[in-house]
């Protein structure tokens, strides 16, 4: 467990839910910094592929997640030194990062990373699927982020395009992912506040989440 699990904020949630931006946005609020750690699992999976190492290949993949140099943060995504921000986007990531997310080796090495992280930065708000279940059991405040499938699929079409039936089925797919993980499933931790954002403002769910907190004091 991490000596700054105090001073995180945990914030877990199925693809779309709005995760990444209120977690960058409650940062800045709150003064603290801002840790996704989806993009930490997209950079393992653009290393094994950039390199020509199967996906699958369970042992090859662990091993080469422990020997990677990896930088998550407001520069973006550097894989030994190089910046591959934008690739670790790119659709096939997308598409082959449910096999890596399911190599229990590979999410011990991330985990540790995200709490040695925590500790370098004071704490922090962390995101994730696992990061109030698993990495910061003890975190401050633990939120689980959600909205109804037609409307995450509706917010990926405003911010990248596409269309929003075949988004919705692609994200009824991860989900499928996500939930049915043996190690690191998706699921409301224990303790944790549900906010739906289905129907909700940026700034209202950030407001909701400041009260969630101050209720708390
Ligand atoms: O949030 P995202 O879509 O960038 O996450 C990419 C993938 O990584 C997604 O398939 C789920 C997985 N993931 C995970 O297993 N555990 C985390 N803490 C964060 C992401």
């Amino acid at each position: 467990m991490s000596g700054h699990d105090a001073k995180v904020i945990a914030i877990d949630g199925p693809a779309g839910a709005g995760k990444s931006t209120i977690a960058r946005a409650l940062a800045a609020r709150l003064g603290l910094d801002y840790l996704d750690t989806g993009a930490m699992y997209r950079a393992v999976t653009f290393a094994a592929m950039h390199r020509g190492v199967p996906v699958d290949d369970v042992p090859a993949v662990a091993e080469l997640a422990r020997a990677l140099q990896l930088e998550v943060g407001d520069d973006g995504v550097f894989v030994d030194g190089l910046d591959a921000t934008d690739q670790i986007r790119r659709s096939d990531v997308t598409t082959a990062v449910s096999a890596i997310a399911s190599n229990s080796d590979v999410r011990t090495e991330l985990r540790n990373r995200q709490r040695e992280w925590a500790d370098a930065h004071g704490g922090g708000v962390i995101e994730g699927r696992d990061i109030g279940s698993v990495v910061f059991p003890d975190a401050r405040l633990k939120l689980y982020l959600t909205a109804s499938p037609r409307v995450r699929a509706e917010r990926r079409v405003a911010e990248a395009g596409g269309d929003v039936d075949e988004i919705e089925r692609a994200i009824a797919v991860r989900d499928g992912h996500d939930v049915g993980r043996a190690d690191g499933g998706l699921r409301e931790a224990d303790g944790s506040r549900t906010v739906d954002t289905t129907g909700l403002s940026i700034e209202e769910v950030l407001e909701a989440i400041v009260g969630l907190l101050e209720g708390d004091e």
